[in-house]
């Protein structure tokens, strides 16, 4: 049995932590992995990990992680900011020894700042579960440098989302794999037949943030030949995104689509039975986009951006179509072509459900475990190793 502690830096129901809700519930279930998650922040997270019965311990703190930015903030703080990092992590170094870990699992770049001290302090090794891609066009490049550079050095395994994912990571000598964020199995959706074209209902799930694109659909809306009867926007904003909402909805309105916003809601699957065709169109290239899957799993006819996760979910034309990142004009031709075709949307929607059946949670689960049985099994042997 491997004990093993979860950190991570955010308690915000967001992609990245409801699939490591999910993760950790699999893990609880068998009996190779003992873990537990450590957060150092209070929020929706720790009640949903409490409510299926998983160790949690919020560390508090009061370290502003925007204080490591280099833009605005001095020299001053920027060493201030350091210091408390720091002693953060070195208090949760205490955490980790206590919870008598075997290994500790980072979860977010922040995660991995304080996991490395954390981890020395406890003296056990460092893996780093990457749910982003580590590039310039996300992070800017000296950033993203930074983080391949500081992985590699402070991470003994790593464990990416997707290949698209592992392929932004520094992994020379370092055990590493792809863990695709699995769903959960759920009750099967029954689905009425694909409406006519002016019946057509269009659903797009994810945070309301810039580069998820919601935009992009807006803009393909006021493009298409045939209106769908509804659009829905499901998503909270999270992460200080509050100001894209308004600006979505200045959009709408000014492109004359009507729309409706959800906000946040805890499970989407709803959402996406109710909906005929499911769009994702993130304008960066997605980590893994696990809203493609569930999508997919409710038989929705889908549309994702030709980019990064969805291009390993999605078998182009046979699960769903595929149109390039931030491309207006080609989403509103998918758009076009589905809605006039409900033989289409029945085909797409039929094979999807059988290919999202290729992403469970045990899998994922099952991938973790061996990373981090071999990150483990490779410490000792490097310890038994004559000098
Ligand atoms: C992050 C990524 C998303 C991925 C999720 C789970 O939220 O942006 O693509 O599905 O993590 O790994």
């Amino acid at each position: 049995m491997i004990t093993a502690v979860f950190l991570t830096h955010t308690a915000a129901p967001s992609g990245a932590e409801l699939a490591t809700l999910r993760l950790l519930t699999a893990l609880d279930r068998g009996d190779a992995v003992h873990a537990s998650m450590l957060l150092t922040e209070d929020g929706p997270l720790v009640t949903l990990l409490r409510r299926r019965g998983i160790p949690v311990t919020v560390w508090r703190n009061d370290f502003d992680s925007r204080s490591l930015t280099i833009a605005g903030s001095g020299p001053l703080r920027l060493i201030r900011g350091a210091a408390e990092l720091v002693r953060l992590g070195r208090g949760l170094g205490t955490a980790v020894a206590d919870a008598g870990a075997d290994v500790l699992v980072a979860q977010s770049t922040k995660a991995l700042l304080m996991g490395a001290i954390a981890a020395r302090r406890a003296g056990v090794p460092l893996v780093w579960q990457v749910h982003d891609r580590i590039s310039g066009e996300y992070f800017g490049g000296p950033l993203a440098f930074g983080l391949r550079v500081l992985g590699w050095l402070a991470a003994r395994g790593v464990v990416a989302n997707s290949r698209a994912t592992l392929r932004t990571l520094l992994t020379r000598g370092r055990p590493h794999t792809v863990a695709y964020p699995g769903l959960e199995p759920g009750p099967a959706v029954e689905r009425a037949a694909q409406p006519a074209p002016e019946a057509v209902r269009i659903v797009m799930v994810g945070r309301l943030t810039p580069w998820k694109g919601q935009d992009v659909l807006l803009r393909a809306l006021a493009l298409l030949r045939q209106r769908p009867l509804s659009v829905r926007f499901v998503g909270g904003t999270f992460f200080d995104e509050q100001n894209y909402r308004a600006e979505l909805e200045r959009l709408a309105a000014e492109l004359a689509v009507p729309v409706e916003f959800t906000g946040h809601v805890d499970d989407p699957s709803a959402a996406f039975a109710e909906a005929d065709i499911a769009v994702h169109c993130s304008v960066t290239a997605e980590p893994f986009g696990q809203v493609v899957v569930e999508a997919m799993r409710a038989g929705c006819a889908v549309v994702a951006a030709d980019a990064g996760g969805p291009t390993e979910i999605v078998r182009r034309d046979r699960d769903g179509l595929l149109v390039a990142p931030g491309d207006v004009s080609a989403l509103a031709a998918a758009l076009d072509r589905l809605i006039a075709d409900p033989a289409l949307r029945t085909r797409l929607g039929a094979s999807a459900r059988e290919r999202a059946a290729d992403f469970g949670i045990e899998a994922t689960a099952e991938a973790v475990t061996g990373l981090l049985d071999t990150v483990l099994r490779r410490r000792a042997s490097d310890s038994a190793a004559p000098r």
